[in-house]
């Protein structure tokens, strides 16, 4: 098996007003404490992993009052140089959506804008030649349609059913063009089945690892970016072969967020998929 890392262009958008004010997942409690400043060094280390792994990161600049802003993820789907813009379930986020609109547009990638509840790269992963589209907590299911007309992939619609993974990418990383690893009980039975056809070899991820945002992980195809606290999915990972290395994000997780989400992969055409 060949373990070539590919180098990625991404996005990312500096905690600077990160807070847990709010809360619209289940990780999130305003009254728990959060550390600001460890938060912006964590995330620093975060941004200093890509670099150190010779990917490109771009910044976009963070809005006062959007504590979530930082979760670069949710801002859009950019593949094949084309960007679609997203559509918050929550009125709290609904202000990073134009912000991040701008920033495709003025970087020059071809827009399109969401007809339903569409929370980015948070519930849309490449997948080689599938979209996997996750629904249930957030984006809606109607959105996958429109995904699919935009971007040309087959999109698999996955049905999460745990409130706590309620972004596709608490539950599933994408390691490479053809495997996956994925916490099994965080989607439905028939999720569950069309998984097992596309992907016989994912990995299965523990509870345990999923539930220190272990999936929420960054893959170049050879090195993957996870929350060190998930040790025994990185064992795992070893064993197939990918170099792993673990950050520290405690503050943004008390936000429900992990490397993954703080992370959007900006995809310019097929040589870079
Ligand atoms: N607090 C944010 C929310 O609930 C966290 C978003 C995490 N992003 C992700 N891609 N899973 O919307």
């Amino acid at each position: 098996m060949t373990m070539d890392a590919t180098s990625q262009r991404l996005l990312m958008c500096r905690p600077t007003y990160f807070a847990v004010d709010y809360a619209i997942n289940p990780w999130m409690d305003p009254s728990a404490p959060v550390d600001a400043a460890l938060a912006v060094r964590q995330w620093e280390q975060l941004r200093q992993t890509y670099l150190d792994l010779g990917h490109t990161v771009e910044e976009i600049t963070p809005v006062p009052g959007l504590p979530d802003m930082v979760f670069a993820a949710n801002g859009g789907t950019v593949i094949d140089g084309k960007a679609m813009a997203v559509q918050f379930r929550d009125p709290q986020r609904a202000d990073e959506a134009p912000a991040y609109r701008a920033w495709f547009e003025a970087a020059g990638f071809e827009m399109y804008d969401p007809k339903h509840v569409n929370e980015g790269e948070g519930d849309v992963l490449l997948a080689g030649d599938h979209l996997l589209a996750g629904t249930g907590f957030r984006t809606a299911h109607a959105a996958h349609a429109q995904l699919q007309e935009v971007f040309g992939y087959p999109v698999v619609t996955m049905q999460l059913v745990d409130p706590r993974f309620y972004h596709l990418d608490t539950a599933l990383t994408v390691l490479d063009e053809r495997t996956v690893a994925y916490l099994p009980e965080a989607f439905s039975p028939g999720s569950q089945a069309v998984l097992r056809r596309l992907f016989p070899d994912a990995v299965h991820a523990t509870m345990a690892d999923a539930e220190v945002l272990g999936l929420n992980a960054v893959s170049d195809g050879r090195h993957v970016v996870l929350p060190a606290q998930a040790t025994d999915l990185a064992a795992k990972l070893r064993d197939r072969g990918y170099e792993t290395i673990g950050v520290d994000l405690s503050e943004l997780r008390k936000a429900g967020g992990g490397p993954k989400c703080c992370t959007l992969r900006l995809r310019q055409g097929k040589a870079s998929k």
